[in-house]
């Protein structure tokens, strides 16, 4: 019989492929810079063979923190036509090197931790950036203290066209400047990515963003979108527990952490919607959830919020029951379900291992499992591509993917034996 294809040599040398010396592109060609949460679940692949290189990966993202605190979505060390919109679009240029003008997903506390338990503990300095960058969270995305973290663009929630943002963006009048070039299609096709009228809205949002000089005030009272996204939420509330562990064995003064822990866990209730039985993203503007659950609804657990879990695992259980491999980034039984649209369906397996490692922490071991196996079923049969199709398990997006070689080598190819669970 012939043996499967070896998918850790494979995800080692992707990881080497995408290296650019500091720092790792999610897949050349289609994102030729260095984005930030890909770069620190890259460090959790690193960490699995060259754990120097892991370090440096964390360390080359914080060298472009801006004063405020904020760490850029995509910092430009170097150029590359092959993406759009590029830095002379952003016009984020008063701090170098060029950025975007927006953030992601704040995993890197929790990398981090993770970094600190199987190596060492992090440079006090590292930890001081971190901290700044989560207060710049708490100041510039939730100014009025509500305990809800809000985007200020899709792509600053790593989700770009999730169908929670639909109403949302469709009340932002497009850019007039609609005749740009795309780059995206030049590397996947049409199907699998975003329509040009959410595009002339992403651009829109950043010609905003550039009116104010990328103010945080004003982008918070008057960017046309303003949602509060629990994906986000539970991301940041996990990284200020992992952010509290780090400075306590750092011997830090964790009080303010502490404090900003409380806000979210009691804010985090705002986004439950009894009509949808899930937690749903919020417009902050107009007070309206989104109507249906996604794949960041089971990211609670992993916040350490454990209340409505019973209700979570049912709708996790008809998930499963609407397709064949877990965890779709949207409902399934949905009317904008599209398995192959970017996050309007596809499995995304770094979200697979966030909501698997909260499920195995509230003591639900099968399903933390159940998610392991998809996800490395997924990798065995279709290889390692930007995400997959949850309906037939097929590759969709780009190919060749960081995230998805490194979560292989960290996570879904380690079959859950709980006498290695380290907390
Ligand atoms: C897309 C994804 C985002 C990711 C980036 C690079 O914009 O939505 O989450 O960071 O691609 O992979």
């Amino acid at each position: 019989m012939r043996s499967g294809p070896d998918r850790t040599a494979e995800a080692r040398s992707i990881l080497r492929d995408n290296d650019r010396g500091t720092y790792t592109v999610p897949t050349a060609g289609l994102y030729p810079f260095q984005w930030n949460w890909d770069s620190l679940f890259a460090a959790l692949g690193w960490a699995q063979f060259d754990m120097a290189r892991a370090w440096t990966e964390i360390e080359t993202l914080f060298k472009a923190q801006w004063p405020s605190g904020m760490v850029p979505h995509i910092v430009f060390w170097s150029e590359a036509a092959s993406y759009f919109p590029g830095p002379d679009v952003w016009r984020a240029g008063r701090v170098s090197p060029p950025s975007s003008g927006i953030s992601q997903p704040p995993v890197a506390a929790t990398v981090v931790r993770r970094l600190a338990e199987i190596d060492r503990l992090p440079p006090r300095s590292l930890y001081e950036s971190i901290e700044r960058w989560h207060r710049w969270w708490h100041r510039a995305r939730d100014p009025e203290g509500r305990g809800v973290i809000a985007v200020s663009h899709p792509w600053e929630s790593g989700r770009d066209n999730l169908p929670d943002w639909d109403r949302s963006l469709y009340r932002v009048a497009p850019t007039p400047n609609g005749g740009y070039a795309r780059r995206d299609l030049d590397h996947v096709e049409p199907a699998m990515r975003p329509h040009k009228t959410d595009y002339d809205r992403y651009l829109a949002l950043i010609e905003h963003g550039v009116s104010t000089g990328w103010d945080d005030d004003a982008v918070a009272r008057h960017c046309p979108f303003w949602v509060a996204d629990p994906g986000v939420t539970a991301v940041l509330l996990r990284a200020e527990r992992d952010l509290a562990w780090l400075g306590e064995s750092l011997g830090a003064d964790t009080g303010d952490v502490r404090r900003r822990i409380d806000r979210i866990e009691t804010g985090f209730e705002q986004f439950w919607s009894e009509a949808a039985g899930t937690y749903c993203s919020l417009d902050l503007r107009t007070g309206e959830h989104a109507e249906a659950g996604t794949s960041a609804s089971f990211l609670a657990p992993y916040a350490g919020i454990d209340r409505h879990a019973d209700r979570l695992l049912e709708e996790l259980n008809a998930w499963s029951e609407a397709c064949a491999y877990l965890v779709p980034s949207f409902d399934p039984r949905h009317r904008d379900f599209e398995p192959v649209r970017y996050w309007r369906g596809p499995v995304w397996c770094m979200v697979n291992y966030m909501i698997s490692t909260g499920l195995a922490e509230l003591g639900q071991p099968d399903w933390a499992e159940r998610l392991r196996a998809d996800t490395a079923a997924l990798i065995t049969a279709s290889g390692i591509p930007e995400s997959f199709d949850p309906m037939t398990g097929g590759p969709v997006g780009g190919s060749n993917f960081t995230w998805t070689a490194a979560l292989w080598l960290a996570w879904a190819s380690k079959p859950h034996n709980p006498d290695n669970d380290s907390r």
